[in-house]
This record gives structure tokens, sequence and C-alpha cells, in this order.
């Protein structure tokens, strides 16, 4: 289960840019409506993400699908919310000495696919392809390519068994295609949005595929779950979403580092950077207010960034909030043996462990930005496994629910990242947004200034 200490985010720890005592006392009431329009949601079926962890039916599925299809790669093309949770899920779990290996073309820049291929063997790949929408571009541009690389290594009939399709049951050309094709197919359900989807088969057919245990994923994500409908002081979500929401409107902490003290965890960063941009970076409120409302999430790992962001962390612009996750009980803890105890940089490591030193660094680093004033919690986890991943997936979708409750706008939607789509379509000419063309032509100048 979530443990959250948010101590240094008191004006107690960081003196004027912390939360006051007497907002922590207002903070049951204040987190009322927030709290309220949760359960709403939850009663009129609206936060599907959340009851994903205790359906047996679609685990029982990827998990039946993954002993029937053993093959030593993984090939995910998507993109988004239908490829950073897979990718999550594999650097989190999966050791870099795994038989298996998973690829994710989530870019489509050619050199990128044309180099990720050459390094494959089309006989010993699986091929999955995610979209929610079964249109997005990106997607079904890298699946043409990588159609025609299975078919001319294998044959149209041998690679259609190497091939399923992540998608809506209900839409979309890629349902459709295959069906077509006759390709294996999962569903992501209607109700449940891209960026929530990893506990849907997005993440879980490929956990599966890696010989992951999803069940214990899944019971992870339930017991949190659980977790997350309990009142203020038990709730670790609602506690975050409060925080961070206070701190950004109340303290101009406009940005939050996210900061895993964990290599485990990196990949997870940057899941959650989208679940956390793309669910609360809203031009308008319920009330369709233009509000510009947002935290921009970045990324920085310890220990590693200690030696590269954390002198602006700490020096710089006081506009960050931190969110540090921290590791109970790491597999291994290194023990540090060596014969030079004659030198004073290495004598004082003889006979402690590397996890001893990343420990102390981790609360080295807590200290110092909490002394420069920087208010930052942190969210422990007893160890990484599947368990455990499954609880942060639970506990971040969560929390940006009930932020998106906070900030009173629709952290469900995407319209932003619809526009860019169709200005990508309208570019490429695709039927259905000529009406688009015009901004293109018009209001994207044609005298551009460019040095040299
Ligand atoms: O959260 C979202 O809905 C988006 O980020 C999508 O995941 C992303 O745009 C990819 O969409 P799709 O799964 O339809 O290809």
């Amino acid at each position: 289960m979530i443990k959250l200490d948010y101590t240094n985010v008191l004006e107690t720890a960081v003196g004027k840019h912390g939360l006051s005592e007497s907002a922590f006392a207002a903070a049951e009431d204040t987190s009322q409506k927030a709290v309220a329009a949760i359960e709403d949601a939850h009663r009129k079926g609206k936060l599907a993400f959340a009851g994903l962890p205790t359906q047996h039916e679609p685990v029982e599925k990827v998990t039946r699908f993954a002993r029937e299809h053993d093959y030593k790669n993984i090939l995910i093309l998507g993109i988004g919310g239908s490829a950073l949770g897979p990718a999550a899920l594999e650097a989190a779990l999966s050791k870099p000495s795994a038989a298996k290996k998973l690829v994710v073309l989530d870019n489509i820049d050619p050199d990128f696919i044309a180099t990720s291929l050459e390094a494959l063997n089309p006989a010993e790949t699986f091929v999955n392809i995610i979209a929610k929408s079964g249109v997005t571009a990106e997607t079904m541009a890298t699946f043409a390519i990588v159609r025609k690389w299975m078919i001319d290594s294998l044959g149209a009939t041998a690679f259609r068994d190497r091939v399923a399709a992540t998608t809506d049951p209900e839409k979309g050309d890629l349902l459709a295609i295959a069906r077509e094709e006759k390709y294996s197919v999962f569903e992501i359900p209607p109700a449940v949005g891209g960026r929530f989807s990893v506990l849907t088969p997005v993440g879980t057919l490929p956990a599966a595929l890696l010989g992951l245990d999803v069940e214990a994923l899944m019971r992870g994500a339930a017991a949190t779950a659980a977790q997350a409908r309990k009142p203020l002081p038990e709730n670790p979500a609602l506690m975050t979403a409060f925080i961070q929401w206070m701190l950004d409107r109340e303290h101009n902490k406009s940005m939050l580092v996210l900061f895993p003290y964990s290599q485990a965890l990196w990949k997870f960063a940057f899941w959650f950077k989208q679940l956390w941009g793309e669910s609360l970076g809203k031009r308008f409120n319920r009330q369709k207010q233009e509000v510009f409302y947002g935290q921009t999430p970045t990324a920085a790992l310890g220990v590693t960034d200690q030696h590269s962001q954390l002198q602006l962390f700490i020096e710089g612009p006081n506009d960050k909030s931190f969110l540090f996750w921290a590791v109970r009980q790491f597999k291994e803890t290194l023990k540090i043996a060596h014969p030079f105890t004659t030198y004073d940089s290495m004598r004082y490591l003889e006979g402690r462990s590397v996890a001893e030193l990343f420990e102390a660094e981790r609360k080295a680093t807590e200290m110092a930005i909490t002394e420069a004033g920087r208010p930052n919690s942190t969210v422990f986890v007893d160890r990484i496994d599947e368990e455990t991943i499954g609880s942060l997936l639970m506990y971040s979708q969560y929390t940006t629910a009930y932020a998106g409750e906070f900030y009173d706008i629709d952290a469900f939607d995407q319209p932003g990242v619809e526009y860019g789509k169709k200005l990508t379509f309208c570019q490429m000419d695709r039927p259905g947004f000529q009406e688009y063309r015009g901004k293109i032509d018009n209001e994207r100048r044609k005298d551009r200034r460019i040095v040299p």
C-alpha cells in the first residue's frame, strides 16, 4: 500500500512556500466537493479505470493468450496512453537480462523505426498494435510498415498468428482491419480513456507476454483503489491531489518534479507525466471560463539528476513542487568490499552497502531541497514488484482524478491533442479534415525567420 510523507510541504518545514496548518485543518472541508464529485462519478460508472482490477475475465484472457504465444520479442505499435503504460511496466518489472524483450515503437522518426526493426527477427517477434481510437496516424503508419516487414519475412498467413490489436471493441479502423485480417483482438473498454488504460489489455497483454504476474498487479491496484475511497487522512491519493492543487494555485508551484529514487520507476515517471499533464492542462474549467490550468510535470532521477538538475532545483526559481518516490527495500543491497582503505574517498565505503549510500543520498537531497524552502513530499512503496507497481498505478490515477475535481476541470478529455491530430490529418489529405487546411495555409507563416 502507498504511504505519503508530506511533512515537507508544511510551512513549518519550508516557510512561506509551504502550506499552513490552518489550510490542513480546513482540508477536510475544502476537499468535500472533490470527494463528493468522485463518489458521484463512481455511482455513474464514470471512473471506469477504478473497477478494472476486479474484472477477472480480461485478466484470464491475456494470461491464457500469453501462455499460447511465447515469443522472444514483443513489438508494440502505439503512442501516448497506448505505449507509455506497457513501457513503464516492462522497465519496472522485467530484468535487463530477461529472455523476453519489449520494443515500443512510439515515434515515427523513420530512422528509429528502421533501426529498431533491423535489430529484430520477425520470426521471433509478436506484434501488438494498440490504439484506443483505432485511427491514430502514427500508429497506423507504423502498422503498415511493420505489417510489410513481417509479411516479407514470414508470409501473409504466418504473420496473422503473431499479431494482436488492442482497441475499442465497437469502433475504429484498427478493429475493422483486425477483423478483416483475422488478428486476435483485445478490448479497451469504451469508458476507459487512453492515459487511464494501463490496467486494460493495453498494459496487461504486454505484461503477460513478458511473463509478468498480472494477477499480482491487479491485486495491488485493487487494494489501492479501496484506499483511495477513504477519508482524507487515510487517503494518499486525495492528500497528494489536495497538496499539489494548493501549492500550484496558492503558492505558484507551477511545476511538479517527479523524482523517483529507483531506476525501475524511471519510465513510470514518463507515464505519470502524460497522466498529469494531459489530464490537468486545460484552457477551460467546467463553467467554460478560460483558466489555463495545469502543473507542468517534469522528471528527475535519483541519484543521477543530483549531478544534473539538482543545482537548479535548489538555487533556481522556487516555482516547483517535488514528489519523490522511494523504495523501502531493494532486492539487492550490494555490499561494498575493497582493499583501498588508505584512500579517503574509499575508506568510509568499505563494509557499507550501495543501498545505504542510495538511501543517504535520497535523504540528503530531500533535506537540501527542504532547507532551500522547496515544498516536497515522498511516496513510499515497500519494494518493486507487480503488486506495488499496480498500487502506484492506481494511486497515480486516483490522484489525477481528484486533482481534476479540485481544479474543477475535465481530467478525462484532451482537446489540445485532438486538435493537433486534425491539423496533421489535413496536411496528409485525410478525407474529412479539409476544413483545417485553411488554418495551415493562412496562419502558418510563409515568410519564415531563419538563421543563418
Ligand atoms: O490519453 C489519451 O487519450 C491520448 O494520449 C491517447 O492515448 C493518444 O493520443 C493515443 O491515442 P490512441 O490510443 O487512440 O492511438
